[in-house]
């Protein structure tokens, strides 16, 4: 399996930004976390990051092109506002895992809603940067469920 993983606008800053809402890690150590678990699963992962709403519908279009089998993606705010990216995950054939570190559903009203997620396979919230272990995990037991 071969998983592309998506982080929006912002999480770029992750470190620094609001700590004590999306923790110490920065991306970097986010991306290293990612690429380790997923070499123990037999995954290889990609990393991308953008601040732009059509380089990341640039990056789902493409994405069953360049040979992934699956899409982690955290939009960030784009999450709570972007049609567009609703509408390229729900064009595309392979399955997005939504993910986000904080648990969107316990925040700010604006935040509880996201336009993304009932596009998606499914949705994890709320357990940082494992969150994103949580998304490989699951694409690992749904291609292959004894494992
Ligand atoms: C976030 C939650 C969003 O509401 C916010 O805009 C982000 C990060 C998260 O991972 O918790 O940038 O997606």
């Amino acid at each position: 399996m071969k998983i592309l993983t998506i982080h929006g606008p912002n999480l770029n800053l992750l470190g620094r930004r609001e700590p004590e809402i999306y923790g110490a890690k920065n991306l970097e150590m986010i991306n290293l976390d990612i690429a380790r678990r997923g070499q123990e699963l037999e995954q290889a992962t990609v990393c991308r990051q953008s601040n732009h709403e059509g380089e990341i519908i640039d990056w789902l279009q493409s994405a069953e092109e360049e040979g992934f089998s699956g899409i982690i993606i955290n939009p960030a705010a784009f999450t709570h506002t972007s049609v567009a990216i609703r509408d390229a995950i729900a064009a595309i054939k392979l399955p997005v895992i939504e993910v986000h570190l904080s648990n969107i559903s316990a925040r700010e009203e604006f935040r509880q809603k996201s336009l993304t997620a009932a596009v998606c396979r499914g949705s994890i919230s709320g357990f940082g940067a494992t969150s994103y272990l949580v998304a490989l995990e699951t694409f690992k037991l749904l291609s292959d469920p004894a494992a």
